[in-house]
């Protein structure tokens, strides 16, 4: 069931576990998430890197949404890090559920107004905007951001930016990174409790770099608020992994096998997060389109 984001990520604070969020590609990719939400009986969302999107273009958008249609299990599509108006404009034109306007790399006025009109923009389609304040470190999909240009959310700073731009959903900084971690992960648990004071209840957090993030950490990141996590470089990995396989690699090698092992391998994954999150066996928790259309008409004023 192709399902909004918010009901997403507000069904899934109020009941305390986390979405995963997990980055595709191609069908392999898209499969496996479907397939391991399925098998899970879990929420989750098929979210799109600007490369990803940009070299997928409609015929991925289009993939992407029908996956989530036909799904058993409630699924929203998302714009992962988007810089550009266009592309956000196209994603929310397209159906897509959600994006991110990630004005991250611009001084905080400019990163203020962009995430401002976007959100602007947004809500006139019914769907919702995640921002970046603070700047996550980090490489992925040719985007790479330096360890010194990272830098830490601050919580005061986020409750200015959320109060001026409107945006539903923040993805903090506190010690996370794209890609591998280079030692071992810190997340800084008192600046996630602050932000969380700051914003109260209203703005959703939002986690990148979950890849590679220890159990406890993951677990105290929702119990302190986050109710979505970013999945990309782990799902990656088994997928190419699986590539370079004896099977995979093999001249004689046929293509549709191969894309099955990868599917499986990358599901396997995606079933672990889903545990790991807390959303496994929550699919029945979250209201169907048609239901949550009719709560939204009944809580509408005459
Ligand atoms: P990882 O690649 O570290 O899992 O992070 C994914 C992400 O945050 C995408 O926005």
């Amino acid at each position: 069931m192709l399902t909004s984001t918010r009901e997403l990520l507000e069904t899934a604070r109020r009941h305390i576990y986390a979405i995963g969020a997990f980055n595709v590609y191609n069908l392999e990719g898209v499969r496996a998430v479907v397939l391991a939400a399925e098998a899970c009986s879990s929420p989750a969302m098929l979210q799109m890197h600007p490369s990803s999107f940009k070299f997928g273009g409609s015929p991925l958008v289009s993939l992407c949404l029908e996956a989530a249609r036909t799904a058993s299990v409630p699924i929203s599509v998302h714009l992962d890090h988007s810089t550009a108006a266009e592309a956000i404009q196209f994603a929310l034109a397209a159906g897509m559920n959600s994006v991110m306007a990630d004005g991250s790399h611009l001084p905080y006025a400019e990163n203020l107004e962009f995430t401002r009109q976007m959100t602007q923009l947004a809500h006139q389609y019914g769907a919702i905007v995640e921002a970046e304040i603070g700047r996550i470190s980090g490489t992925e999909d040719g985007l790479s951001v330096a360890e010194k240009e990272a830098k830490m959310t601050d919580p005061a700073e986020a409750k200015a930016f959320v109060a001026a731009t409107q945006v539903d959903t923040l993805a903090v900084t506190i010690g996370n990174v794209h890609g591998e971690y280079k030692s071992e992960p810190r997340l800084d648990f008192e600046r996630l409790i602050k932000i969380r004071q700051n914003l109260g209840e209203d703005t959703l957090l939002v986690l990148h770099g979950a890849s590679g993030l220890p159990a406890e950490m993951i677990s105290r990141s929702i119990q302190l608020g986050v109710c979505k996590f970013n999945v990309n470089t782990e799902v990656r990995q088994a997928y190419m992994t699986m590539l370079k396989s004896e099977r995979c690699a093999a001249s004689d090698a046929d293509l549709i096998p191969c894309m099955e092992d990868s599917i499986a391998a990358m599901q396997q994954v995606v079933m672990d997060k889903m545990q790991l999150f807390g959303s496994a066996q929550k699919a029945h928790l979250h209201q169907t389109p048609y239901a949550a259309l009719l709560t939204s008409a009944l809580r509408r004023p005459a």
